[in-house]
């Protein structure tokens, strides 16, 4: 498929085309919708904040990565969307979604594949897949290796954790040393406007101490978002770190991959049930271990 090509009627009435700004409502409530049904921890949907977020990102992925960024569309309804981003040699499928009639008949594979075409010339690719099989056969086709997610979810008692000392808030001035940390777990890092939007959503925690060093972007209700450190004690501190924030109170923990035994010792210790929750997709390197990845901005 030639992705120059902005608009390609698909048959059927169907046509694939770029997104545009106008478009990130309508796509947000084609992946809430697809999303709800593959929720599998029980918890509730998108709440008003999470759709700002969703809403936000994808308008910004539609700027900076623009021919990432598809819908199919009929009667200038969106019946399926797929956004994906690059950062250095790095392309990551955050969204890939089509609602629930239109599937089954062709309408998600060409969206994939538009989006697949941003993806030429990196190295790497990421994805994190929901427990879909449809989905799950896509990735496998593609060139994906499947690795499951777990979620580590529960009330924490933080009383037999260690005590970790040495974690501190982050500023902007540490953004170089994260940058590094991130090329150095996954082989490409986050752009600034990736740190800055996932510091606008939560707290900012860093170890920066001589060899080792890490950080944490948490999310509004305490949790990570994306974590990278030099190695996994310091990559464990800061888990401990959230966790003691949140003694007491509910926390639900997303997208640990095996590389991460340490989150599932110590979220065992804290109290916290483990189960599976889809799978993370990589082609070109390994699931990092010191390391936890953003659901869309991987
Ligand atoms: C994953 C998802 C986007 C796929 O969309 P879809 O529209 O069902 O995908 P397609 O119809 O293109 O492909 C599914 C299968 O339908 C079948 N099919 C039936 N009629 C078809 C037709 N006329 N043309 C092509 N394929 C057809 C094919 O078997 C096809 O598989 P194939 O391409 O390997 O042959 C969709 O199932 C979804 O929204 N899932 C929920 C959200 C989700 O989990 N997304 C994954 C993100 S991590």
């Amino acid at each position: 498929m030639d992705a120059g090509l902005t608009v390609q009627p698909q048959g059927d009435g169907l046509v694939l085309r770029r997104m545009r700004l106008e478009d990130v409502e309508a796509a947000e409530q084609v992946s809430a919708l697809a999303f709800d049904e593959h929720r599998q921890d029980g918890s509730p949907g998108r709440d008003a904040e999470r759709r700002e977020l969703w809403n936000v990102r994808t308008a910004r992925a539609v700027q900076e990565d623009g021919p990432g960024c598809w819908v199919m569309e009929r009667d200038g309804e969106v019946l399926g969307v797929a956004t994906s981003i690059r950062r250095d040699t790095l392309w990551a499928l955050s969204t890939w979604a089509v609602l629930p009639q239109w599937r089954g008949r062709g309408t998600g594979r060409p969206l994939l594949e538009a989006s697949l075409s941003y993806a030429s010339g990196t190295l790497r690719r990421m994805v994190s897949s929901s427990a879909d099989p449809n989905a799950v056969r896509h990735y496998i086709r593609v060139g994906f290796d499947l690795h499951p997610q777990m979620t580590l979810h529960g009330q924490v008692d933080a009383v037999d954790l260690p005590r970790v000392d040495r974690v501190r808030d982050g500023h902007r001035s540490d953004l170089e040393w994260m940058t590094s940390l991130v090329r150095q777990a996954r082989g490409a890092a986050h752009s600034a406007s990736d740190h800055e939007l996932l510091g606008a959503a939560g707290d900012l925690r860093v170890v920066d101490r001589a060899g080792r060093r890490g950080f944490a972007h948490l999310t509004h209700d305490g949790s990570i978002a994306l974590l990278a450190a030099s190695d996994r004690r310091t990559a464990n501190d800061l888990f401990v770190d959230a966790l003691v924030q949140r003694h007491g109170q509910p926390f639900t923990q997303s997208h640990v991959t095996g590389a991460n035994q340490w989150a599932l010792r110590t979220a065992t210790a804290a109290g916290l049930q483990v189960s599976t929750q889809g799978y993370l997709g990589v082609a070109g390197l390994r699931p990092p271990q010191a390391y936890v990845h953003h659901g869309t901005l991987l």
